[in-house]
């Protein structure tokens, strides 16, 4: 089993996970932010990118999205759990909180969401032969089904792992994407919680969505690392983010270790059939 974690940087260095090889590849959308770092846990091949890349160089809206997520495609990755930091909306929801989401509003605005650009569509570069493959090649119009963005099983796995470490955590989060890069409004997050988005970060998406497309099976855990906008009485600073993902670090690399220990081997969900009879 090959599993794709996308996360901060500093992620990679954990204890029981042996480092093979360090891989550099191209795709056709471009690079990926950094080298795959592949390692091997227990009987699992475990594969780390930090989406920011190596001293977090991209900006969330300047993350070559589809590089990072057609990388783990040719690695044969067909799980990724994404690890990243969120603002608390929902005032349940406080710092050093986890999260695991569970649906998505997307407030982006400039970013390439897709694969399939039809008569645009770059050509597949795998020996892989499978729909991804054919609706490419064939230049088709795709539209897949978000109502259940995420995979029903690596959430179930995701909450056994956070109860057995007894971490404090939330079920069921609505995570809201914004362009960014700079922070919300105060007037923003009020709509937004009005919309019953319980967290905000910058990158979830179109990550999640372009790991759909691939019928990659794929969740999220956030960390939230401050109150958003407005529900805090104090300025939000990049220094508090950072200060509490290193706090919770440590929680972090256990959270992945009980996450892949409980992981069952046979996933009965229907994310790989996402593509059936998506195409125009
Ligand atoms: N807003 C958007 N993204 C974030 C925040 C926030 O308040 N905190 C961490 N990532």
């Amino acid at each position: 089993m090959k599993i794709g974690i996308i996360g901060g940087s500093g992620l990679y260095q954990i204890d029981g996970f042996k480092i093979l090889e360090e891989k550099e590849l191209n795709t056709p959308f471009g690079e990926p932010s950094d080298k795959y770092i592949i390692t091997e846990y227990k009987d699992k091949t475990v594969i780390f990118l930090p989406r920011h890349g190596k001293g977090h160089k991209f900006p969330p809206h300047l993350i070559n999205y589809r590089a990072n997520i057609w990388g783990f495609r040719k690695l044969g990755v067909k799980y990724i759990l994404s690890i990243s930091a969120v603002g608390g909306i929902n005032p349940k929801m406080k710092g050093g909180d986890f999260v695991i989401a569970n649906q998505f509003i997307d407030f982006t605005k400039s970013r390439v969401s897709t694969f399939y650009e039809g008569i645009f569509s770059k050509e597949d570069d795998t020996d892989l032969n499978d729909k991804v493959k054919e609706y490419l090649n064939n230049k088709r119009v795709v539209h897949i089904d978000v109502s259940e963005p995420f995979c029903p099983v690596m959430k179930e796995s995701l909450k056994n792992a956070l109860s057995s470490l007894n971490l404090p955590f939330h079920q069921n989060g609505c995570y809201v994407a914004t362009e960014g890069p700079r922070l919300e409004s105060s007037a923003e997050i009020k709509a937004l919680s009005i919309l019953e988005a319980d967290i905000v970060g910058m990158t979830l998406i179109p990550e999640l969505v372009l790991a759909r497309e691939l019928a990659i099976h794929f969740a999220s855990v956030h960390i939230v690392t401050n109150f958003a906008a407005g529900i805090s009485e104090n300025r939000l600073t990049s220094d508090e983010v950072i200060e509490m993902m290193k706090q919770r670090n440590e929680d972090i690399k256990n959270i992945l270790k009980q996450f892949l220990d409980n992981i069952p081997s046979n996933f009965n969900c229907s994310c790989e059939e996402v593509l059936e009879r998506a195409a125009i």
